[in-house]
């Protein structure tokens, strides 16, 4: 383990939905030759690496987590040369690139599983998990509650029962069978070969199966993600395993190991909470999870997030709190799903750029790697008319011109938003370049604002009482430098003391750079204000 920063340990990340990005060849959905042209506005933000939703040859069940053929790529998105031109050019522009690696389960339009369902002697039936009974391993909870009743599902094909923590058309690989793990590192060669910077891996905690337990991160799966993170040390030593677990702090910290295991986790608990904290003007949401999260081992770095392809989900959080917030950002029944929220930013935020800034100073200062998803940063809004998780991955609007300059096609993979307050027509990345406040400038200056600091990239994190529960306060330091930020998540304005024994003043505020240091320990915050403040 070394002390040195690793370059994603300071990262800003950006998700990228490349049938949603820019349809190059006309036919409606987004490709890599469409991406390519589009890569100086991910560039412009100011983000460092890419992170791409899945893009394999797919039926499509689950948007590309159906994945029916690991080395090639789905044919609307173009094919391998083109993925490799996109990652070229991303290099050129210094930017990483991250792919999705769904190692939990297949499509069940995998070849493997074609052949397993068609042969109990093929080689592949002892790739997934069969059953006689489908009353196995009872104790697992079902993750797409709205859609599906059990974790088994009776294959007429095959004559048994198979295993699926997701949709039925997403067969679990089996890791009892070593051939699996050979599949897997196949794989995971595969694209590092070919030069991308790591992996997101997804579902990853519920690779094994053990009677009398919730078949979650068991010891069994820990093992196993272990050597695969060996082989990236041994063999792709730059590169970065990402893990997506959605859990609570404490089941999360083994899935960094001893710096042996993951060098990132999505921090999923805090998600909820940022939420939670701006509507009730309430800090003590965020204070309490933080205070829970434990420490990580060095090299390793949690990954931070506001919204992305999937429901905000509420899993996190407790009964309570979750009808709670059900009533508060899904007042309509459809806005609802699974144990979450469909819905994008802006909308969350009743499209108000105070909140939207307030909630983004916050975001973007607390520690970890912060990611942005696909056209929130032109605050985009959704479509809960589509199903499932699609009206959050709807065409990006560029322009306010025909398909919002997504596609020249007359019909696109799913229609552009054009509803009145959130519509290309209103809403596009061209409109909001010419606007000094738009929420596209707004969040390059923050994230351009956050990565000049180091001890916001890097530091610690210390709370600071401020006798205010609606008042959020914390330095975030490193050897160089401190940063003080502060956050009156009220919607009136509120008074503080600031009684720190190490504070010197005058200190300059980098959100405010045109407002005067501040030289008073007595302060008014204004409604809703976010201040970064450092010394000179
Ligand atoms: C992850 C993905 C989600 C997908 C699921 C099954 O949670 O984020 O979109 O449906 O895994 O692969």
């Amino acid at each position: 383990m070394s002390n040195q920063t690793n370059w994603y340990q300071e990262a800003v990340f950006y998700e990228l939905y490349i049938r949603a990005y820019r349809d190059e060849n006309g036919d409606g959905h987004g490709d890599f030759r469409g991406a390519i042209k589009k890569l100086d506005h991910i560039q412009s933000l100011g983000v460092n690496c890419i992170w791409i939703l899945p893009m394999y040859p797919s039926p499509l069940r689950d948007d590309g987590y159906d994945v029916a053929d690991y080395m090639d790529i789905h044919p609307d998105y173009g094919n391998l040369d083109d993925f490799k031109a996109f990652l070229d050019a991303a290099h050129e522009r210094g930017l990483r690139v991250v792919t999705d690696l769904v190692m939990n389960h297949t499509s069940d339009q995998h070849r493997w599983f074609q052949e397993a369902r068609a042969d109990h002697n093929s080689e592949y039936r002892d790739y997934y998990v069969w059953s006689d009974t489908g009353t196995e391993y009872a104790d697992t909870r079902i993750i797409f509650l709205d859609s599906e009743p059990s974790n088994w599902t009776y294959d007429e094909v095959a004559g048994q029962y198979f295993w699926h923590r997701f949709y039925r058309t997403q067969p679990d690989l089996n890791y009892d069978n070593p051939a699996v793990h050979e599949e897997m590192f196949k794989i995971i060669r595969f694209w590092l070969d070919i030069g991308i910077d790591g992996f997101r891996a997804d579902a990853v905690p519920y690779l094994y199966q053990r009677e009398g337990t919730n078949c979650e991160n068991l010891p069994e799966t820990h093992a196993f993600l272990k050597q695969v993170r060996r082989l990236l040390d041994e063999e792709y030593p730059d590169c970065v395993l990402i893990a997506e677990a959605n859990m609570w702090p404490e089941d999360l910290l083994p899935y960094f190991g001893d710096g042996d295991e993951f060098h990132m986790c999505f921090h999923f608990p805090i998600m909820p909470r940022l939420f939670m904290a701006l509507k009730r003007e309430d800090k003590t949401p965020i204070v309490k999870i933080l205070e829970q999260t434990p420490e990580i081992p060095p090299g390793t770095q949690w990954l931070t997030f506001l919204r992305n392809h999937d429901e905000l989900t509420l899993e996190m959080v407790t009964e309570e709190d979750r009808q709670w917030m059900w009533e508060q950002y899904a007042p309509e029944p459809r806005m609802k799903q699974n144990l979450g929220i469909r819905r994008r930013l802006a909308p969350l935020l009743d499209n108000e750029t105070p909140r939207w800034l307030l909630l983004h100073a916050l975001f973007l200062s607390l520690p970890g790697a912060p990611i942005v998803y696909y056209g929130d940063e032109i605050g985009m809004g959704d479509n809960i008319w589509l199903p499932d998780r699609h009206g959050c991955r709807t065409p990006m609007q560029w322009t306010a011109e025909k398909n919002g300059g997504f596609s020249e096609a007359d019909t696109t993979y799913f229609p552009v938003n054009d509803d009145e307050v959130f519509g290309y027509q209103q809403v596009n990345v061209a409109a909001q370049e010419d606007e000094e406040f738009s929420y596209l400038n707004l969040t390059r200056f923050l994230i351009r604002t956050r990565q000049n600091q180091p001890a916001l990239r890097q530091g610690e994190m210390e709370f600071v009482e401020t006798g205010n529960t609606a008042v959020l306060a914390y330095w975030r330091r490193n050897s160089q430098q401190r940063i003080f930020c502060l956050f009156n998540l009220s919607t009136k304005p509120q008074q503080v003391e600031l009684n720190m024994k190490d504070l010197h003043l005058p200190m300059r505020d980098l959100l405010h750079p045109e407002i005067e240091p501040l030289t008073e320990t007595a302060v008014v915050l204004e409604p809703q204000a976010a201040h970064w403040y450092i010394y000179d």
